[in-house]
């Protein structure tokens, strides 16, 4: 199949061509190398850059062939961010998200995988959160991401494009070949990975008063290759006529605590911690039930381990101290 990647150059997104091409499809990426990089997408994708919001590029890019199906990665997706500068997400997450969907119509492509957040969820009524459970984000971030599922369920009535939702819950660790390189970086794992490598002084714990044993948030890692395994078998149960929404986690949460901890073992390095306030948007706990993803598509994480998916994004770490360099 010749699938189009939007975000293809970014951290999950590369990830998914990386899994793609390697059994044998065709990918074509659609980056605007704003946060992805260009040596982050493997020789065998074709890459476009463009924004997802500019039709013309679409049209390009559907034009060079048909295209089969779409995995939608490019997105803003910073909680913290999203709550300073709103319209960006609502802009960037559902506007040009619409304009891919329109260019989808067009062109006769039905199929789409999407990258969706726990964010959606916003604070749990109960843990772990399934499905089912209410939407009711506390950022605007997890508020566009949910208001593009919206618009699929309408883009489904309207012009029968089918869609499955895969919403994500902390998505870390790295391929062989690819990891997480952000600027500037806000991710709780890259964060202390810098100050376990000595790039940097200490990682601030953000909130220490949350309800939760030890104070500090909890959150569901889960590895960024099972995620990209997850995005394959979406792909064939579109095919198969299957569509809907699935919580990608491991069913295990940590505490930012638990996570420098965590760090320190596998490391054998010393990070030094800061205790800061909260951070505005920050639901306390986010775990998921992925008993869905296991049940219907099949989904069995690999990396699940909270010492591995860090193991990983350390030997990433390691092996590529400026990050991709660019
Ligand atoms: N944290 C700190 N210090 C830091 C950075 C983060 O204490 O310097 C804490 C956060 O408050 C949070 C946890 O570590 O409790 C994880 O924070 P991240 O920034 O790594 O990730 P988020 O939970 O904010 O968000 C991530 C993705 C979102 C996704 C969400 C789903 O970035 O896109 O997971 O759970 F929606």
């Amino acid at each position: 199949m010749r699938i189009l990647v939007t975000g293809g150059a970014g951290y999950i997104g590369s990830v998914a061509v990386e899994e793609l091409l390697r059994i044998g499809h065709s990918v074509v990426v659609l980056d605007n190398l704003s946060k992805g990089h260009r040596a982050a997408v493997l020789p065998g994708a074709d890459l476009a850059i463009g924004e997802v919001g500019d039709r013309d590029a679409l049209d390009r890019v559907f034009g060079t062939g048909p295209v089969d199906a779409v995995m939608h990665f490019a997105a803003d997706s910073l909680v913290g961010e999203s709550m300073k500068v709103p319209g960006k997400y609502f802009r960037s997450n559902l506007c040009e998200g619409l304009q891919l969907l329109d260019a989808m119509k067009a062109h006769g492509t039905s199929k789409i995988v999407f990258s969706s957040t726990a964010a959606v969820y916003g604070e749990p009524v109960s843990v772990p959160i399934r499905e089912t459970d209410p939407s009711s984000p506390s950022n605007p971030y997890g508020a566009s991401k949910l208001g593009f599922e919206s618009a699929l369920r309408w883009y489904r009535e309207a012009y029968g494009i089918r869609s499955i939702r895969l919403r994500y819950f902390n998505a870390a660790g790295a391929s062989e070949l690819l990891g997480e390189d952000h600027d500037p970086e806000t991710h709780l794992i890259p964060l202390i990975l810098e100050v376990a490598s000595g790039k940097r002084e200490a990682v601030d714990i953000f909130g220490t008063d949350y309800e939760t044993p030890d104070g500090t948030c909890i959150r569901d890692y889960v590895h960024v290759t099972d995620l990209a395994q997850a995005h394959i078998l979406a792909l064939g149960a579109l095919d198969d006529g299957r569509e809907g929404v699935y919580n990608l986690g491991n069913g295990e949460g940590y505490s930012v605590r638990e996570v420098v901890d965590c760090a320190c073992r596998v490391t054998g390095e010393e990070i030094t911690a800061r205790e800061v306030g909260r951070r505005p948007g920050d639901p306390a706990i986010l775990v998921a039930s992925s008993d869905r993803a296991v049940r219907e598509l099949g989904w069995r994480p690999r990396q699940a381990e909270i010492d591995e998916i860090v193991r990983t994004a350390w030997q990433w770490h390691v092996a590529h101290p400026g990050g991709y360099g660019e």
